[in-house]
């Protein structure tokens, strides 16, 4: 009995500690959108990091290579979901949902080598179903998309439409990008072989990796989808194309289990 109640004790202790390293923010200027628990550690003073947001987001969002409404809000977004990690993250460790990164690079399209698949790849997006800080665009700017005008990457290697914003003059700013981006990777991959149906493989996953076809009217995970080509590719060029190309390295991200307070 007495034991019980002092266990009873230690656990109402252990969660009050927890509710000191998080707590709710809301009402923010810039960084309206957040309502959520945030790490007390990570944020000391919620309207100090508001207006560093706000200034970091003035200073960087005329150097965006794509600048249109839709991302613009996407890096609005990414720059206040970083600066507010959803509890229980501590200090030095932030888990974006997968999503928002998916949204922003529908959103701004990015430099080379970045595509979706830097969603899935390393240890800072996990799973929406997991504790993540989320991006918080307007889901109704989005929808599947068949590309066009598209140069390198053109209706031969891109025949169904992908994951973009719905507004078309700004989809075909991300998608020429993309397309430029899939161009130059392509031709710095093709010129390390002489077999033309190999050059064709890389030029697919190139497209595919860039252009990923969305799977009932989602966004689909790149890797899955890049398997068949892969498989091919295993056919037609070396080995060592073959794991360059093909390995998707996706580290365990931290679990926010095991964040201790920083006075322990
Ligand atoms: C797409 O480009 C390839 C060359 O890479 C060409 O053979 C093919 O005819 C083109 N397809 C269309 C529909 O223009």
């Amino acid at each position: 009995m007495k034991l019980t109640l002092i266990l009873i004790i230690f656990f109402a202790l252990a969660s009050l500690q927890d509710d000191l390293r998080c707590r709710e923010i809301s009402g923010l200027g810039f960084c309206k959108e957040i309502s959520y628990d945030v790490s007390s550690l990570y944020v000391p003073n919620e309207r100090e990091m508001d207006k560093e947001a706000s200034e970091f987001y003035s200073k960087y969002s005329g150097t965006m290579k794509v600048n249109t409404g839709e991302c613009l809000e996407a890096f609005r977004s990414y720059t206040c979901a970083s600066r507010f990690p959803k509890c229980p993250y501590c200090q030095t460790q932030n888990a974006f949902c997968r999503s928002g990164c998916v949204r922003y690079y529908a959103a701004c399209g990015c430099g080379p080598g970045d595509t979706t698949l830097t969603c899935y790849t390393g240890d800072i997006y996990v799973d929406d179903e997991q504790v993540c800080t989320p991006h918080t665009q307007d889901l109704n700017l989005y929808s599947c998309v068949l590309p066009t005008g598209l140069q390198f990457c053109n209706s031969t290697f891109v025949t169904q439409p992908v994951y973009s914003v719905k507004n078309i003059q700004s989809a075909s700013q991300v998608w020429n990008n993309m397309d430029l981006v899939a161009s130059r990777r392509y031709q710095s991959f093709a010129s390390s072989t002489s077999s033309l149906e190999c050059k064709n493989v890389i030029k697919k996953m190139f497209c595919g990796i860039n252009f990923t076809p969305c799977l009932n009217g989602q966004h689909q995970d790149p890797r899955s989808y890049l398997k068949t080509i892969c498989d091919e590719m295993a056919d037609h060029c070396d080995e060592r194309m073959v794991r360059k190309l093909c390995t998707f390295d996706t580290p365990t991200p931290p679990d926010p289990s095991k964040c201790k307070p920083s006075n322990t």
